[in-house]
C-alpha cells in the first residue's frame, strides 16, 4: 500500500479528533466567560472539517472507492473530555498540536506524497499544513491576550472553505494559502 494512503488515513483521524477537541474547548471557554476564545475554537474546528473533507476526497481518488471513515477514525469522547482543562491550558495544548502538525506530521506527509508522486495528496497535505500554521499563530495571539489579562473584543472570524485558512475581521481579496477569491470565505 502507498505510504500516502496510510498518511491520509492518519491525517483524517487526527483532524477528526482535533475538530471534536476544539468543540469541547469552545464549550469550556464559554463556561469561563471567554466567548471570543470560544468563537476562535469554533471557527478553527470548522477549518479542521475542511481538511477532513479534502483528505477524504484525495483518498477516494487514490483508492477509486468510497471512503468509510469508521474503519480508521476513532474519536474517543471520554478520552477527549478527560483531556480538557482550563482555557489557558487548552490553548497551550492546541498550539502544540497545531505546531506538531505543521512541523512534523504534514511536513513528512508532503515529503512522502512528493516521493510517491501523488499530487492530489500533496495538495491536500500542503494546504492543511499552511492553514495549521495560521491556527497555531492565532491560538498564540489569544493566549497572549489571556496571559496579559486583556479582554478580547468581539470580532469577525472568516474561514476559507477551500483550505481552512482563518482570517480575523475581514477576508483578504485572495486567500494567501489556496489563492481562491474572497468569495470562498465564510464568516463564523
Ligand atoms: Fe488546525
Ligand atoms: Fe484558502
Amino acid at each position: 500500500m502507498l505510504t500516502v494512503i496510510k498518511n491520509l488515513k492518519e491525517a483524517i483521524n487526527g483532524e477528526s479528533n482535533a475538530k471534536r477537541k476544539y468543540e469541547l474547548c469552545a464549550e469550556k471557554a464559554r463556561e469561563e466567560n471567554l466567548s471570543e476564545v470560544a468563537h476562535l475554537f469554533e471557527a478553527i474546528s470548522v477549518a479542521e472539517t475542511i481538511h477532513i473533507k479534502n483528505h477524504i476526497r484525495a483518498l477516494a481518488v487514490l483508492t477509486n472507492a468510497g471512503v468509510k471513515t469508521e474503519d480508521f477514525v476513532e474519536v474517543n469522547e471520554v478520552d477527549l473530555k478527560n483531556h480538557i482543562k482550563d482555557t489557558k491550558s487548552n490553548l497551550i495544548d492546541a498550539i502544540s498540536g497545531e505546531t506538531y502538525e505543521t512541523k512534523k506530521m504534514y511536513k513528512n506527509f508532503v515529503k512522502n506524497s512528493k516521493k510517491e508522486g501523488i499530487e492530489v495528496a500533496e495538495l491536500s497535505f500542503s494546504l492543511a499544513r499552511r492553514a495549521e500554521k495560521v491556527h497555531a499563530e492565532l491560538f498564540t495571539d489569544y493566549l497572549k491576550f489571556l496571559e496579559n489579562n486583556k479582554s478580547i473584543e468581539k470580532r469577525k472570524i472568516f474561514v476559507c472553505q477551500i483550505c481552512g485558512n482563518v482570517e480575523i475581521e475581514a477576508p483578504p481579496l485572495v486567500c494567501p494559502i489556496c489563492e481562491h477569491s474572497q468569495n470562498f470565505f465564510q464568516e463564523y
